[in-house]
């Protein structure tokens, strides 16, 4: 048996998506109700946490070489517990504790709220506790405790139901669950009421809301717009990740009608090859595609689209990864992400040789940067001279040529501006969460700058 301090002192390392930035907030708040302390440095901490994600070996290398670095530390202090919560430790349960002795909890993806009790448990007996189990998983959150002041993420459904082929995410979340969208109005009502303006609703494929909550009136990711759109003090809706085969005309009519709903969509395509589509089992072909973008700009005109690809799946040939180049140019994305395909234990894809060498990868991998850096320069170039509405993050960082002000347009670029009554960064910290409207001067590949004109 071990003694703790009364006050004991955690941190957190967060890797992976917005998922599990918001599961490491819904556990610093599990935390902090049980009467743990959050310090700023891992060094501090008496319990230190990660959140991990397994969506690529890299991701998960990273975080076992962490792992590694803290076993001087954990052999040094009985009182240290070193944890891991998140996919990884849903993927890898005790196979972590075996490679790492010095690690103490493992906690998977819908058990992470246990982990107070867990910690109990820890002090009192000194031994690790594994658990990997499916019950009790909750979305309720703390509104207080976020990492941003103006901006919330709410979850509104977990786990995913679509077995693309190279993806581990539905073995590591489970299936699919909507939460009822009165425990969304809720939440988002409790938020605004506490200062949020902006809010991202997130799901791994929120266009299928609502699956299993029954008929109307629930009404999909659709009805939750409109029912969100007239939560007071709200600015600002968006939400991730859409998948393109679920993308409905209610969905797109919902966001051109409502006020509060952003003209910016992400829609990963993956790929731009037919054939490669299918081997994913994305359930859409570029055809479609291109269908649902020429769709998507005709109902919301200012629409902007962002998109994940992965290059180098098991058989894409040099013809394949020219139609996913071909595709990222004739969409003109306003953001791409691009990752290279590494093969995840259990998937489907996983059983096909990994037959596109690294090299390649890596070459597709820059290609589509270039392509996308184009993409970026003539997009934002074209946009110099518009007036837009920018919602205010805070101060520029540089602020340079006066631009004092960071913000962000309804269509998630990045914008530094002037405003005359702003002379300092404390008066532009002040101004963070409200919208103005911003005339663009001038542009570079990754920013925009511009005057406030109103
Ligand atoms: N639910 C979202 C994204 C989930 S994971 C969607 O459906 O689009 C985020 C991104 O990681 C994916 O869009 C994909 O591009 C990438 N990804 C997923 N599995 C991967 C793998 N095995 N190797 C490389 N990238 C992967
Ligand atoms: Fe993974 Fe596909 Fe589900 Fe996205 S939709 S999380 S890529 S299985
Ligand atoms: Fe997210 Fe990575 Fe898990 S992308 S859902 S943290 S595997």
């Amino acid at each position: 048996m071990s003694s703790r301090s009364p006050q004991p002192a955690f941190h957190i390392v967060t890797f992976g998506c917005q998922m599990n930035k918001l599961d490491a907030e819904l556990l610093a708040a599990a935390l902090a109700r049980s009467g743990y302390r959050q310090v700023a440095e891992p060094e501090q901490a008496d319990v230190l946490i990660y959140a991990t994600c397994s969506v690529r070996d890299h991701a998960e290398n990273r975080v076992l070489s962490h792992l590694g670095a803290w076993r001087a530390r954990a052999g040094r202090d009985p009182h240290f517990v070193l944890g891991v919560v998140g996919c990884m430790a849903q993927r890898m349960g005790q196979e972590i504790v075996r490679r790492f002795p010095h690690v103490r909890l493992v906690c998977g993806t819908r058990a992470f709220l246990r982990v107070p009790g867990h910690l109990d448990r820890i002090a009192a007996t000194g031994e690790a506790v594994v658990d990997v189990g499916e019950e009790d998983f909750a979305f309720k959150r703390d509104p207080g405790l976020r990492s941003e002041r103006h901006h919330a993420y709410v979850s509104i459904m977990r786990g995913c139901d679509n077995y693309c082929a190279y993806c581990i995410v539905p073995y590591v979340r489970g299936p699919e669950v909507s939460r009822p969208p009165g425990e969304v109005l809720d939440e988002v009502r409790r938020l605004c009421d506490d200062g949020v303006v902006e809010v991202t609703l997130l799901g791994q494929n929120v266009n299928s809301y609502g699956k299993g909550l029954g008929g109307p009136p629930y009404g999909g990711l659709a009805g939750l717009l409109e029912l969100l759109n007239d939560v007071p003090g709200l600015k600002r809706l968006r939400f991730v990740t859409s998948h393109p085969r679920d993308m409905s005309e209610e969905i797109l009519q919902a966001v051109a009608r409502l006020d509060k709903a952003c003209e910016h969509l992400h829609v990963p395509p993956q790929s731009g090859s037919d054939s490669v589509l299918k081997r994913m089992r994305r359930g859409y072909d570029r055809t479609r595609y291109l269908e649902l973008v020429r769709r998507a700009r005709h109902i919301i005109p200012a629409v902007e689209l962002s998109g994940d690809f992965l290059v180098g799946f098991p058989g894409e040939t040099e013809a394949d990864f020219e139609q996913s180049l071909s595709l990222l140019r004739e969409v003109r994305f306003q953001q791409s992400f691009i990752f290279k395909y590494s093969p995840r234990p259990g998937t489907l894809a996983a059983r096909r040789p990994d037959d596109v060498p690294e090299a390649a990868k890596r070459e597709r991998n820059q290609r589509m940067l270039d392509a996308q850096a184009q993409v970026d320069e003539q997009r934002r170039g074209a946009m110099v001279g518009r007036v837009v509405e920018v919602l205010v993050d805070g101060a520029n960082p540089a602020g340079a040529g006066g631009r004092r002000l960071s913000g962000r347009t309804r269509g998630g670029d990045i914008v530094f501006f002037s405003d005359p009554a702003v002379a300092d960064p404390e008066a532009a910290g002040r101004m963070a969460g409200e919208l103005c409207r911003v005339r663009l001067t001038g542009a570079t590949p990754l920013t925009l700058f511009g005057e406030r004109c109103d």
